[in-house]
């Protein structure tokens, strides 16, 4: 515990388009070669804006799964799993409530943007208010560090780093803390516990925040310590309580901007998307209708990449070489919009083919993706457990 770990969740919105790939999951595959990783379903959060019509959650889910598989996430690597089977989250965001000033809540940025932006529902609801809170438990009840997200999700982290330390605060306190803690020290063996101390004074006397990630990292490579004197050696080096809940961090790796066909933000719903497994032909006919510079109305009629959808696709399909050839031939009316789109489609299908191929033996047998989750869903409640035990006994629910 308190090794790096990663969490990440997305709702469950059926096949996967290219957005969802350069914008998240290339980046979670990456993740996993270098992280323990878990990646969930968010069926609950889906609810929290769509109870009135929720769709077939399932079906989606399953869907989505195929595709995180078909991206390449790897189950020996990555634990696969679906928020709602592992129902602690729900035990911890309903403890983790009574803690939440529901003014934080209110003051979350997305809270009342997305109040306007789905104007046509009602989302004066308790549920919803309390989305991040619940994005919380999900990360808090792993223990998770490092929660790749996008910009718009910023929010939502401080949220849950206040709330950590908010419980870490009221919970982590016990009797006789300053005396446990050292007996914990002494654990270490006198050669870590040496250089702990060190360090542990360097960032309490003189504020060397060096010092104190180099004491985490002397805690996250020793081995042999329960889970209490963990907690309490994190929490003595920063004050006198235990942490509980350590604080997690948003992963803000640069993603590019994927626009539709029509150059607005690509999601299904508007009809703009090119699907992650996409007939060729169908990527062909997509890319080929593609919106262009409005400028370029004739073949003959120069224009700006810069005013153009495909422009950002160049940007993160082709090199350096084709970049240079657009700009010329788009600027001159050296070429036609479909030369500049042949290598585009060339490139999307190439990238493609890897993700058709892993996807069929889940298309199938679906019960391969099943037994993926299952296992996945089994492994995230035996870590959820852990946490919960100690959160139930920190708040004085103790029954064992
Ligand atoms: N709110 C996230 C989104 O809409 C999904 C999500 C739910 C999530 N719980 C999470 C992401 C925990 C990271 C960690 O994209
Ligand atoms: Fe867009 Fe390429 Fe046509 Fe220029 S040549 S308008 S960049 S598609």
């Amino acid at each position: 515990m308190f090794a790096d770990r990663v969490l990440s969740g997305m709702r469950p919105t059926g096949r996967m388009h290219i957005g969802h790939y350069h914008g998240a999951l290339r980046n979670w595959v990456r993740l996993q070669e270098e992280y323990e990783c878990l990646y969930f379903v968010a069926d609950w959060h889906a609810l929290t804006t769509h109870y009135e019509e929720p769709g077939d959650i399932v079906a989606s889910a399953w869907e989505m799964v195929i595709d995180w598989l078909a991206a390449g996430l790897d189950p020996n690597r990555s634990t696969i799993f679906i928020q709602s089977r592992v129902p602690e989250h729900a035990e911890l965001s309903l403890l983790l409530g009574m803690i939440t000033p529901v003014g934080w809540l209110e003051r979350v940025p997305t809270y009342k943007d997305q109040q306007q932006k789905l104007a046509d529902r009602d989302l004066s609801t308790f549920g919803f208010l309390g989305y991040p809170l619940m994005q919380g438990a999900d990360i808090l009840i792993y223990r998770a560090n490092l929660v790749p997200v996008g910009e718009d999700q910023v929010s939502h982290l401080e949220l849950v780093r206040e709330l950590a330390r908010r419980f870490n605060h009221i919970y982590g306190r016990e009797p006789g803390f300053e005396d446990k803690a050292k007996a914990a020290v002494k654990k270490l063996g006198s050669k870590k516990a040496k250089r702990y101390d060190t360090l542990r004074t360097a960032f309490q006397e003189k504020g060397d925040e060096q010092a104190l990630v180099a004491a985490r990292e002397l805690l996250e490579e020793t081995q042999n310590l329960s889970l209490g004197d963990r907690e309490r050696l994190f929490g003595y080096l920063e004050g006198s309580r235990r942490v509980i809940l350590p604080e997690p961090q948003p992963l803000l790796t640069a993603t590019p901007k994927v626009p539709g066909l029509d150059g607005q933000k690509m999601s299904k719903s508007y009809g703009n998307a090119i699907l992650m497994r996409e007939d060729p032909a169908e990527v062909t006919r997509k890319v080929r209708t593609m919106q262009t510079d409005p400028a370029r109305m004739r073949r003959t009629d120069p224009g700006n990449p810069e005013n153009c959808p495909v422009w950002p696709l160049h940007q993160i399909y082709s090199d350096q070489a084709t970049r240079e050839w657009v700009v010329q031939g788009c600027t001159t009316a050296g070429i036609g919009c479909l030369d500049c789109k042949q290598p585009v489609i060339d490139a999307i299908i190439r990238e493609q083919q890897p993700f058709i191929e892993r996807a069929q033996r889940y298309l199938d047998d679906p019960q391969l993706v099943r037994n993926i989750v299952a296992d996945g869903c089994e492994r995230a409640r035996t870590l959820a457990e852990e946490t919960m035990r100690e959160v139930r006994g920190a708040m004085g629910l103790n029954y064992d």
